[in-house]
């Protein structure tokens, strides 16, 4: 039965991916709030005959009220909410309760991390080691979707480190031969933005299969710093050196992002690598299992993205 999607973040880097997936789908339509239609439709698949039809309205995903309306006006059944910046908290808070408002939501697909923040032992593991707020915003969120009562159904996904982070360190590796965000040697799982977002698709369009469920993705390898610099280093063709996770390395981190993020944001950013120091980024084997089966799919491989990412930029 065809189906009425609400995107958030759709020029983002899950939300490009997603797009092109979602425009197969026959009758279906397909909400883009954004509060830049410009740079949206640049993004937008070109239109084919038969296929879901985009539409883009421009907003605050942040006006609870603009919101609710566009939700009801389409009345919209499955949507997808991806959310950051420091106004997280208030903005998730309010877009749960207005889903349930509308009356006309019955599946949520929302982008948590990868913890478990659900056990009570994962909970006290984050907070631990863990201060950085885009991260800690996810316990309460997902708290929320369980013992919220909500007239909807939810799936959660939980990715791991995004492979196209590595872009934002182009100019550090390619100029000064560094990986400028220190990942330490604990090892990190890497998540292809185009896995999450067919995770996302499947789990919208088959949402009773997937309805309360948490699904992690990302790879089951582990990288450690030093592996991730290897990686890189044979990808460009001169030794690429990791940032250490000293109190050095950490402070040029921050600098290097504050310009581009804001004080607040690039000590929080800060704070999220230094917990990388203390601890792995992994899912368990039966998590593992769980994304392919959602995925259809093992998740793509992190060394052949470097190896093709690499290879680009010395073209
Ligand atoms: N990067 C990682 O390694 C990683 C790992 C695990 C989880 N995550 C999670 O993944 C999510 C980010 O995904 P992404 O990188 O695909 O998104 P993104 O590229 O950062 O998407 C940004 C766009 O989303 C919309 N948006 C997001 N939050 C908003 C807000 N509070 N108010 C108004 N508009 C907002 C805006 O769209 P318009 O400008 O069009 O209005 C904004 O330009 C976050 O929840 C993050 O915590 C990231």
């Amino acid at each position: 039965m065809p189906q009425n999607f609400l995107i958030t973040a759709a020029s983002g880097n899950i939300g490009r991916e997603l797009l092109p997936l979602l425009q197969p789908l026959e009758g279906a339509r397909v909400i883009l709030p954004t509060s830049n239609a410009s740079r949206l439709e640049k993004v937008l698949p070109p239109p084919i005959d038969g296929s879901a039809e985009f539409i883009i309205e421009e907003g605050s995903i942040r006006d609870p009220s603009w919101l609710q309306q566009q939700l009801v006006k389409y009345e919209v059944d499955t949507v997808f909410l991806c959310l950051t910046g420091q106004d997280e908290l208030f903005t998730t808070m309010n877009i749960l309760d207005c889903l349930a408002r509308s009356k006309v939501v019955k599946h949520l697909v929302y982008i948590s991390a990868c913890v478990d923040f659900t056990t009570p032992k994962g909970v006290q593991e984050l907070l631990s080691h863990c201060s950085a707020g885009h991260i800690l915003v996810k316990i309460i969120t997902e708290q929320k979707l369980l013992y919220g009562n909500f007239p909807y159904t939810w799936t959660i996904l939980r990715p791991t480190l995004f492979f196209s982070n590595d872009l934002r360190t182009k100019r550090s590796m390619l100029g000064a031969n560094v990986y400028s965000e220190p990942l330490g040697e604990m090892g990190v799982s890497r998540v292809a933005p185009s896995d999450i977002a067919l995770a996302v698709k499947n789990s919208m369009v088959n949402n009773e299969k997937w309805a309360n469920k948490h699904v992690c993705v990302g790879t089951k390898q582990i990288y450690k710093g030093s592996e991730i610099a290897e990686l890189w280093s044979k990808a460009i063709g001169k030794e690429i050196k990791m940032l250490p996770i000293t109190e050095e390395g950490f402070e040029s981190f921050e600098k290097r992002i504050v310009p581009f993020t804001g004080p607040e944001q690039g000590r929080e950013l800060r704070l999220m690598v230094e917990s990388f120091a203390s601890r792995k980024l992994e899912m368990t084997s039966e998590e593992y299992k769980d994304q392919v089966e959602l995925l259809g799919k093992e998740p793509e491989c992190y060394e052949t993205w470097i190896q093709k990412v690499g290879a680009s930029w010395q073209e």
